[in-house]
């Protein structure tokens, strides 16, 4: 009896073992701060459950007082959700800027990414879509994808200075005013690594 009881706990612990860690545990920021041109320095950090207030926040003043992810989606994604990779840049403790991701099948996928309007312009998404890069490569990702509303033309403009191209058109693709999306895909060539 003991010798099954050690047999099942040997089994189980390499089982355990043999699983991959959540992504947000296992991967480093190789760069936790941003400088920006007046020499202000910004702090990256990858979110956990802590930052889910600050990330509302930034979403809120990026669209309109509005949360498309919500708290209890947040929770979800950061508790949960062991594909979810999200970073949160702040300057001194005020929340500015953030990113949503999915390390899913070799493609990262950018679910959300906000930067609240005193802040835009400084290079800081581009900062963090380069993060988001430096560590798909190291994870072996082969792409990095995501969706983006057909009218928002200046997110779209930054995609398209980082490489992205454009896939297809998602007919009516959002579920509140079934706004099309445009796919964009940056091909993680092998040259990167
Ligand atoms: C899109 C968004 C994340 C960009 O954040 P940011 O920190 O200002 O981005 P950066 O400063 O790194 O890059 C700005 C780039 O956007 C592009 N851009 C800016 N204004 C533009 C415009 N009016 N038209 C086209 N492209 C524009 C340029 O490529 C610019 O790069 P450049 O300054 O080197 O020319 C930010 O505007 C935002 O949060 N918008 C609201 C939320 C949103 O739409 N998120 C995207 C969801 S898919």
């Amino acid at each position: 009896m003991k010798n099954i009881k050690q047999w099942l706990i040997d089994r189980l612990t390499t089982h355990r073992q043999a699983l991959p860690r959540p992504i947000a545990e296992r991967v480093k920021l190789s760069q936790p701060f941003i400088s920006l041109n007046d020499e202000t320095f910004l702090t990256v950090k990858i979110a956990g459950e802590d930052h889910i207030d600050g990330l509302l926040s930034i979403e809120r003043q990026c669209y309109n007082g509005h949360t498309p992810w919500n708290r209890t989606a947040l929770l979800h994604e950061i508790r949960y959700n062991k594909n979810a990779f999200y970073m949160i840049v702040t300057d001194d403790q005020r929340p500015v800027a953030f990113l949503g991701s999915w390390f899913v099948a070799k493609e990262a996928h950018i679910t959300n990414i906000a930067t609240i309007p005193e802040y835009e312009g400084k290079g800081i998404a581009t900062f963090l879509i380069e993060a988001l890069k430096g560590i798909a490569l190291d994870e072996k990702m082969q792409l990095i994808s995501l969706e983006v509303r057909v009218s928002n033309k200046r997110a779209q403009g930054l995609y398209r200075k980082m490489q992205f191209t454009n896939g297809r058109v998602k007919k009516g693709y959002y579920a509140n005013d079934h706004e099309d999306a445009l796919e964009m895909a940056m091909l993680l060539a092998v040259t990167d690594r």
